[in-house]
């Protein structure tokens, strides 16, 4: 995700400007930029990097004006570079935006085929030429803007300024944040209300396919047709430091309920459940190609690794391809048996991962092809791999990954359905069930965490004094319980072990008594009935048993210490849902433990050293 802001008014606009992407730049620092109206015509500045490359840039110059708009960049399309970086202009009219255009490509062949000339690898540079395209035809810029912005499908918030038309700052929303700041006669427009609150608090909160037309008169909302809209102003309590986190009080918690997004939009734009399509044409293989794999091998660290152990399960079940996995400081030790008809699969948030990094040099020395999902575009990774799949959950600050893992998980769920698809193991009617399964996943999410949240508080409260914990799961629970235990033990320092539930009784039983609490993953799936026996093991021990059920389990119910019901999903695609309260627990237990939980001790975002 990215940020932007725009303002109009009294002011002198760029130090606002400069100001507010300071206070967005936890949503993308790939690139920052600016535009502003200097000596009667539009100037832009960008820079490649952190904020604080553009503020040097500037620095000294006597820069002033009284509108203007700014972006800082969480790269989705088109790597961190200057050119890349918005605001994007075409001609007269200059665009900042949040979001992914899904039908970019075929609106840049068209405006190519009308003669305009594209600089940037980015999809929002489309909106630029879109929007002089039809301003051509006659209409303000409003009227252009929105004509330009019915022809996007996708997710946007924009912030359009005209040359033509110094007055006037437009600005609109379909799936990504917009508020606008109405002060004195000052007007603000922001993906977040960190930047507007040092300045204002009357707000209003614009909604999906709705234009805001900013002047120094005051403000118009309108749909997208153009028919005024009467919008409440909200006035908003919040400081701006408690604003950065959406008010939530730490990074990791606002990540957690950022999943269902950051699953859309993972999934937008990759897929036709009507066609029963996936669209991965990143991925870098061939039909043919596909066909000559003979292996799968994945490899990653931590987090990312459990995802692995998913993503195995997927591909068998979905693509019919044999899959290892391996950890990528172990992979790059042994003598891996890997060759040209191997797919290596390396997972890493980061990108920047240094053991996975050197694993994917060692498998691609050796012949593989070599994929990267990833959630950092233009990162190492991405950038050495022969096909990226990039995760699009925005930046992931709290150390503890959350929604990178769910996201993970989504591409990979998308990458096994695709080689399915193109080695003939799965029919089209097939992938249509899935993905019409995958599209309801985000809703679920958002019902399951409105729905769990305060009994996992209640349940923090019991176990946060406690010194140990096993985490029991099979199948494709059997990664989730090893992600459960991790995020307890890297956020609470409480130990605790992920184990495959059938393995309880080749010793790890030993370790149950009335003081260990166990949590068992045993959603309805083709093990439920084996992970119910393993329940009784653990209650006939005196164990605490919290088990994570489907909705409708009376059966657990009457077994389990503590049962937390989740939407009912296909088994493929449980482990997105079930992890959810697990990340809850962890994060709960954890602030009752006073630790830091956006940075725990001895942990890094990113381990970029062996
Ligand atoms: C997960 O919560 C941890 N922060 C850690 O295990 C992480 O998943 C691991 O370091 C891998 O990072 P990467 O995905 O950026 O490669």
């Amino acid at each position: 995700m990215c940020g932007i802001i725009g303002y109009i008014g009294g002011q002198n606009a760029v130090p606002i400007l400069i100001d507010g992407l300071r206070r967005l730049e936890y949503r993308g620092y790939d690139s920052a930029g600016i535009a502003f109206f200097k000596d009667g015509a539009l100037d832009v500045r960008r820079s490649v990097g952190k904020l604080k490359n553009l503020e040097a840039s500037i620095q000294g110059q006597l820069l002033y004006s009284n509108i203007g708009i700014g972006h800082t960049r969480w790269a989705t399309h088109g790597r961190p570079c200057e050119e890349n970086a918005h605001p994007h202009r075409s001609g007269k009219f200059v665009v900042v935006h949040n979001g992914i255009i899904e039908n970019y490509v075929p609106l840049k062949e068209k405006l190519k085929g009308l003669g305009h000339v594209f600089k940037s690898e980015t999809d929002t540079e489309v909106i630029a030429h879109l929007i002089e395209e039809h301003a051509k035809k006659g209409g303000n810029l409003a009227a252009a803007t929105r004509k330009a912005l019915m022809e996007l499908k996708g997710a946007y918030a924009v912030g359009v300024i005209g040359e033509d038309e110094p007055d006037t700052l437009v600005a609109a929303r379909a799936g990504c944040p917009l508020v606008i700041g109405m002060g004195r006669q000052e007007y603000f427009i922001a993906s977040d209300l960190p930047p507007i609150l040092n300045y204002t608090n009357p707000i209003i909160f614009l909604d999906d396919f709705e234009m805001a037309v900013l002047s120094r008169d005051g403000v118009a909302v309108t749909d997208l047709k153009g028919k005024p809209r009467e919008k409440e102003i909200s006035t908003v309590l919040w400081n701006p430091v408690m604003a950065e986190k959406g008010g939530y009080k730490h990074f990791m918690l606002k990540e957690i309920y950022e999943q269902p997004r950051a699953i859309t939009d993972t999934f937008r734009g990759r897929i036709s459940p009507e066609t029963g399509s996936v669209y991965l044409g990143e991925i870098g293989l061939s039909e043919a190609e596909t066909r000559k794999v003979k292996k799968v091998t994945l490899v990653a660290c931590g987090t990312s690794w459990h995802a692995c152990l998913i993503g195995k399960a997927m591909l068998e079940e979905l693509a019919g391809i044999p899959c290892e996995v391996d950890i990528a400081s172990e992979f790059r030790y042994r003598r891996p048996i890997i060759d040209k008809n191997t797919l290596l699969i390396a997972i890493t948030q980061s990108g920047e991962t240094a053991d996975t990094l050197a694993a994917m040099r060692e498998a691609r020395a050796r012949g593989a092809r070599t994929i990267a999902i990833c959630n950092a575009v233009g990162s190492t990774a991405a950038r050495e791999a022969q096909g990226v799949v990039y995760t699009h959950a925005g930046p992931e600050i709290g150390v503890a990954s959350t929604k990178a893992f769910t996201s993970q998980l989504v591409a990979l769920f998308l990458i096994a359905l695709h080689l399915g698809r193109s080695r003939g193991n799965l029919d089209s009617g097939q992938v249509k069930g899935y993905l019409d399964e995958l599209v309801k996943i985000p809703a679920k999410a958002e019902k399951l965490l409105l729905d769990t949240e305060d009994g996992i508080k209640k349940l923090a409260k019991d176990f946060f004094r406690h010194t140990d914990f096993l985490y029991l799961g099979r199948g494709y629970s059997y990664p989730v319980a090893l992600e459960g235990a991790l995020k307890l033990k890297e956020i609470s320092y409480i130990h605790a072990e992920g184990y495959p539930a059938g393995e309880m009784k080749h010793g790890p039983i030993a370790l149950v008594d009335e003081k260990m609490p166990v949590v068992v993953l045993a959603p309805k799936d083709p093990v439920y009935e084996k992970v119910s026996s393993n329940i009784e093991e653990v209650r006939s021990r005196g164990g605490k048993v919290i088990a994570i059920v489907t909705e409708g389990d009376k059966r657990l119910k009457a077994k389990a210490d503590y049962l937390f019901s989740l939407p009912e999903t296909i088994p493929c695609l449980s482990p997105i849902l079930t992890t959810i309260p697990l990340q809850l627990l962890a994060y709960h237990i954890a602030v009752l433990r006073g630790s830091d939980v956006d940075q725990p001790r001895n942990l890094a975002k990113s381990v970029t050293v062996e």
